[in-house]
């Protein structure tokens, strides 16, 4: 299995960075797909990453029909036609996110049986929001056998209160509500950027939505959607983690196609530690004197709050800032593991039930460590770049469900860092 290497020390990052596509846009759009009877969807700016070939086979094993041009990041889906109920356990079982099938199969079926997403239980790892609203809508849901089985002859629009405001969640209710019978609203949803890139290319499908980007969504129901082209919005995590990598090594670097509006939650607190944040017509621009850089308190908390998903990459920048910063992470239980391998690196923390305290601004040393999730797996290698000596990142396979090329692009910044097979790698 392959490793990363990083050489810390002198690390500063200098240059321009391209950003793909978003992950978390592309694997709902690509849900959305199954709901056109009619043409061909096409989606361009798809990243190439595992969690893509990975949703591209869950759709496909509804019998339909999916193209991905690697060269051109353009995936092509033609869902007319007979299209099979049943997601397939091999593929589903590989990533949480497919359960964002559900929704589309039922609404397009009037039948859809999903396996449980991840391995995992209701329980431990809700899905009650998505099937709490899709009953709401007239779908009975049974479980057995592993299996979510959804039935409804026809949806019917219903106005629905979500208890936390899930993107998941949001997203499995708003596709299924194009296709029902009447009209949804959805109150206290999710306000990510991705939420709004699917209600766009959903109506160029031909649905109705209303307020994507505020709490409440309002969806007409229409009797049919078809085919349409969409370009995927910039991923602002992978943006984040490269403004970050920046400000950690007192870099000068552009973040090229990085959205503003998106990362705003971000620059906020980026500014607040000192970081210089301008925005230029190409991207971002990141520059920072590390021995400037102030300690903070950050708090994640849906959009447009802190990005949960920039919580571990942001722990690495507060280790670099002389001072005590706290994180509290509010949106998942147990999402500190990175700060335990961290401390392998020398970074001190003090973890206590949703808060973390990080005393920042000790020397680091480089170690081998291992990704424990996506995030994780970037926070450890940007730790890396300023840590003394060697850091060997193992466990890649996370890395690469969410970042094309990450080593290749640090290393075009003046990282010294290699991708390399650990069984040939006595370090
Ligand atoms: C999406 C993102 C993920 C990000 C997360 C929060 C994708 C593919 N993934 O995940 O990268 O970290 O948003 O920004 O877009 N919850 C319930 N019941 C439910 C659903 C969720 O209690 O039915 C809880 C979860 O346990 C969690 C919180 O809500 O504590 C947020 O989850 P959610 O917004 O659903 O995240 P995902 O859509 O899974």
């Amino acid at each position: 299995m392959d490793s990363i290497i990083v050489k810390g020390g002198d690390n500063r990052l200098v240059g321009e960075v391209r950003i793909e596509g978003a992950k978390n846009a592309v694997l709902p759009l690509l849900a959305a797909t199954i709901l056109a009877d009619q043409g061909q969807t096409v989606l361009t700016n798809v990243p190439i990453l595992s969690d893509v070939f990975t949703m591209n086979n869950v759709v496909r094993g509804l019998d339909i029909e999916v193209g991905f041009d690697e060269a051109a990041n353009t995936v092509r889906v033609d869902a007319s036609g007979e299209i099979g109920s049943k997601a397939p356990y091999k593929y589903v079982n590989q990533m949480r996110a497919s359960i964002v099938v559900l929704g589309p199969i039922l609404a397009r079926n009037g039948h859809a049986i999903v396996s449980m997403p991840g391995g995992c239980t209701i329980g431990s790892r809700p899905i009650d929001l998505h099937l709490k609203g899709l009953e709401a809508m007239g779908a009975t849901i049974t479980q057995k056998a592993g299996n979510i089985e959804a039935c409804a002859d026809k949806l019917k629009g219903a106005t629905i209160y979500m208890d936390f405001p899930s993107v998941g969640a949001t997203q499995n209710l708003m596709m299924a509500a194009t296709l029902a019978e009447g009209t949804t609203v959805i109150e206290n949803a999710a306000r990510e950027p991705e939420i709004v890139d699917l209600a766009i290319l959903l109506n160029k499908m031909g649905a109705q939505i209303k307020g994507a980007g505020t709490e409440t969504l309002v969806i007409k129901g229409v009797d049919k959607l078809h085919g349409a082209e969409h370009q995927v919005v910039q991923d602002r995590i992978e943006a984040g983690t490269f403004m970050v990598a920046a400000a950690m090594t007192g870099g000068n670097v552009l973040v090229k196609d990085a959205v503003w509006e998106h990362n705003r939650p971000l620059i906020s607190k980026m500014l607040e530690m000192g970081v210089s944040v301008t925005e230029e017509d190409a991207g971002i621009r990141i520059q920072s004197d590390v021995s400037r850089l102030k300690p903070v308190m950050v708090k994640t908390l849906p959009h447009p709050g802190f990005p949960t998903d920039m919580q571990a990459q942001f722990t690495a920048l507060m280790a670099v800032a002389k001072g005590e910063s706290t994180m509290i992470e509010t949106v998942f239980e147990n999402r500190f593991q990175h700060l335990e391998e961290m401390r392998r690196m020398d970074v001190h923390s003090e973890i206590m039930r949703d808060t973390a305290i990080i005393t920042g601004g000790t020397p680091l040393q480089g170690a081998k460590v291992m990704s424990t999730d996506l995030r994780a797996s970037a926070a450890l290698i940007l730790t890396g770049l300023v840590a003394e000596g060697e850091t060997l990142v193992g466990k890649l396979t996370h890395l690469d469900r969410g970042y094309y090329k990450f080593h290749e692009k640090l290393a075009a910044l003046g990282a010294d860092i290699k991708r390399v097979d650990s069984e040939e790698y006595d370090g």
